[in-house]
């Protein structure tokens, strides 16, 4: 760690090479209660100083707003950063509180026009399907992102919690770069699937939620702590008797992090980064954070390698994690696999 910058992984089969820890730029603008917009552009710029190239946002975060607040970070240093947004979650039009899923052409190329818009550049370089709208064959959407490509407004194409033959499907389309899904400590369904299939077809996995949407840090013990809009309050593991049984997981995370001197976050996410290295493929987790002194935090995290007696320790949480990841699974990969 000479600099103190992280080192690099790749983006896809044909590149390019990003930080190997990205950053999640969603509750600088959503889901996670009120935010400091001063103290999350100062995130942003010590994350580019540490090495961090790869800034993950939707169209969804907000209705727009995560874009737009990104618009002037990414103007000052396009050259710098890969642009990572994504597409696919609609506001219900009987019930604005409620999402559905949209892949139909018309849809894709209205809310992909409207991210150039937003975030203003002229190409988005990694352009994701955030979830899977089943009614419409895979093909059909995955072939009018590659038409995005070649018309030039789109480098390279993600999907985002797809099963492995979704992801086999969508490769014999278009060569896909990433898929995100939530890969974490306490979320390991994709690695029956998803993982294998990803290493085999050389895409890149981009863990989201890697610290458990910051329960695996320890900073809240149930979500009836947050603010009453925090999306945490949805999700069946972070709240009542699930919490509860899940914040006694944390034990070996915490005696691992005392023992090397480091935080319970920097363990949850060595381990997500380790998975490069035991799963054989590119990973590039995207922890969400608004503060500087966090991103150093997470950042430092890349340098820490488990050793097998740390890991053996760590390897039963996920099975014994109550609730699910979200309350309607159906939206999820693990929910069609
Ligand atoms: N594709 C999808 O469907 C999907 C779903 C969810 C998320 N995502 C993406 O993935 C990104 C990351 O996921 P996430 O934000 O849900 O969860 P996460 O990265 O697991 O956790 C984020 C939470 O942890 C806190 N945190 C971060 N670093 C910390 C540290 N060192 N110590 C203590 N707390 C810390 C953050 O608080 P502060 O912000 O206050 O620091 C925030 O509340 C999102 O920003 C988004 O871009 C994608």
């Amino acid at each position: 760690m000479s600099d103190g910058r992280i080192t690099t992984a790749r983006l896809g089969a044909d590149g390019p090479e990003v930080g190997v820890q990205g950053l999640g730029c969603m509750g600088m603008s959503f889901a996670y209660g009120p935010s400091d917009a001063d103290a999350s552009r100062a995130t942003l710029e010590r994350a580019l100083d540490l090495g961090v190239t790869l800034y993950d946002t939707a169209d969804a975060y907000g209705s727009g707003e995560n874009e737009r607040f990104l618009a002037p970070f990414f103007k000052a240093h396009r050259d710098e950063v890969v642009i990572a947004t994504k597409f696919g979650l609609a506001i219900h039009p009987d019930d604005p509180t409620k999402r559905i899923i949209r892949n139909d052409e018309p849809y894709i190329r209205r809310c992909v026009e409207a991210s150039l818009k937003r975030l203003d550049v002229d190409v988005i370089d990694l352009s994701y399907m955030h979830r899977r709208q089943v009614e419409i064959p895979l093909e059909d959407t995955v072939g009018v992102m590659a038409d995005l490509v070649r018309e030039g407004k789109v480098r390279q194409l993600g999907l985002s919690e797809v099963t492995a033959g979704e992801l086999r499907q969508a490769q014999a389309v278009h060569p896909i770069a990433a898929v995100q899904s939530e890969w974490s400590l306490f979320s390991r369904d994709i690695e029956t699937g998803v993982v294998p299939a990803a290493r085999e077809l050389g895409v890149t996995l981009v863990p989201y939620s890697p610290l458990g949407r910051g329960f695996l840090t320890g900073s809240f013990a149930r979500a009836e702590e947050l603010s009453a809009d925090d999306f945490r309050r949805q999700q069946p593991r972070y709240t009542g008797e699930n919490a509860a049984a899940n914040a006694a997981l944390l034990d070996p995370i915490r005696a691992i992090a005392e023992a090397r001197g480091a935080t319970p976050g920097q363990i949850a996410l060595a381990w997500v980064q380790q998975r490069a290295a035991v799963h054989g493929l590119p990973v590039v987790p995207i922890p969400g954070t608004r503060s500087p002194a966090r991103v150093e935090e997470n950042t430092a995290a890349t340098w820490i390698e488990l050793d097998a007696a740390e890991l053996a320790l760590l390897e039963p949480l996920a099975d014994r994690v109550s609730g699910t990841r979200y309350a309607d699974m159906s939206f999820t990969s693990a929910g069609r696999e």
